[in-house]
């Protein structure tokens, strides 16, 4: 029986599957999706041709995966899939409990049984699923979905791995928030004019600060003229502004393809209020959120996944040194990311030098709970957002400091 939905308009097909003509699993998918759409007072149900998932080898995700495999669920359109850990590798490494273990297998089972394209990485804008400009998808993984709809601009809501998946199998998602024009409009103007934003860690820095204050408001950044954001410093931003807040889109004025002008960022409406973000603003976050220096066994790099420009930087910092003997130096990238390292020589310069790298691996794992004894090292204030939920403190410094730490086996 269907109930509620004053606004909602289902067609006799999706009647059909909430009636559960389609099988148990699409209708568990539906119910999800009819519950999502009379929540955010959604009208209809749109189509879709891609989805990205946020795998996370969690009970609950994996459960709801394994409930709709059992009901002859299949995914209906590509559908992408974040990273887990890789089992067969890091288990040489690092002890886990059996439950940790099979929860993972199970995890990975489901989505290959549901028809995902296990890539494993939390980058699918920048090569494995990439929507097109105005194109409505269902992306979850709070790094990828601000990227595509601010870089790419494409169309997702802020979905959940559940939401991401319901979606997948059945080929639509409700028609609400960022589907529409008006919501896509930026609603505050963030000046950065004073800052000098070299690198992704800065970058990061600056959406963790602003997404605690912002919250889910829609920022509209100007930038010095000569400021010109790479792929990497984008991913950074969207992470950390999705992170510490709620934020799933924003502008930069002359670079994200919704913000050619000022007037059409904001579709002509006036900004709520303004913010002149200072270096200070950024070093005192930074104290804030990193943990007090000292002796060191982890540097943990990759969050959101590194690409080949940082796996390059990374070796060129460690070429012809040596990470200290008590230290461990892990890198997660994807796996498209690892074979361009190792053709191109990265990988080996890396290796030679005590470092790892490895793909198909998250940080927010408990692989990596061997350091919790230890304080490790950083770039990514979500990454040591994570590992602090998890039991241990992280410093989060540059990429150059991260890497003169793991030389040095301790830092400032
Ligand atoms: Fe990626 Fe996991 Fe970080 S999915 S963004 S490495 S928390």
């Amino acid at each position: 029986m269907i109930i509620g939905g004053e606004k909602l308009k289902l067609t006799e097909e999706e009647k059909k599957i909430l009636d559960g003509k389609q099988g148990k699993g699409n209708q568990r998918a539906m119910e999800l999706l009819f519950a999502l759409a009379n929540v955010f007072e959604a009208e209809r149900f749109i189509s879709i041709h891609r989805a990205h998932v946020a795998l996370s080898a969690q009970l609950g995700d994996t459960v709801f995966a394994e409930q709709l495999v059992e009901g002859g669920s299949e995914c209906k359109i590509t559908t992408t899939t974040n990273p887990p850990w890789d089992v067969k590798y890091l288990s040489k490494y690092f002890s886990v409990s059996n439950d940790e273990l099979s929860l993972a297998n199970r995890s990975m089972q489901a989505y290959k049984k549901i028809g995902a394209v296990l890539n494993y990485s939390c980058i699918p804008g920048l090569g494995d699923n990439v929507p097109r400009f105005g194109e409505h998808v269902a992306f979850s993984e709070s790094s990828a979905t601000p990227y595509v709809n601010s870089v790419l601009g494409a169309r997702s809501n802020r979905e959940s791995s559940i939401s991401a998946l319901a979606a997948a199998v059945i080929g639509k998602t409700a028609e609400y928030g960022f589907h529409f024009d008006c919501n896509r409009a930026g609603t505050i103007l963030i000046r950065l004019e004073e800052l000098d934003l070299r690198t992704p860690f800065k970058w990061g820095i600056l959406g963790f600060y602003l997404g605690k204050i912002i919250g889910n408001e829609i920022p509209v950044f100007q930038l010095k003229p000569s400021v010109y954001p790479k792929d990497e410093d984008l991913l950074y931003l969207g992470a950390e502004l999705n992170t510490s807040g709620a934020v799933s889109m924003y502008h930069i004025v002359d670079i994200t393809p919704e913000a050619p002008t000022f007037q059409k960022a904001f579709r002509g409406n006036k900004p709520k209020y303004e913010i002149a973000v200072k270096e200070k603003d950024l070093s005192e976050t930074r104290e804030k959120i990193s943990s007090r220096g000292g002796k060191i066994n982890l540097i943990l790099l990759g969050c959101p996944h590194y690409t080949i420009k940082q796996i390059k930087e990374v070796a060129t910092l460690l070429e012809g040194k040596g990470v200290a003997q008590e230290v461990a130096l892990w890198i997660c990238t994807s796996y498209s990311a690892l074979e361009l390292a190792k053709r191109s020589g990265y990988f080996n310069i890396i290796r030679k030098a005590g470092g790892n790298l490895v793909a198909d691996t998250c940080i927010d794992q408990p692989c990596w709970k061997t350091f919790e004894t230890g304080l490790g090292v950083t770039d990514s204030p979500k990454c040591a957002y994570y590992r602090e939920r998890r039991g241990q403190a992280f410093v989060i410094k540059d990429i150059d400091e991260c890497i003169q730490a793991s030389i040095k086996g301790e830092v400032e």
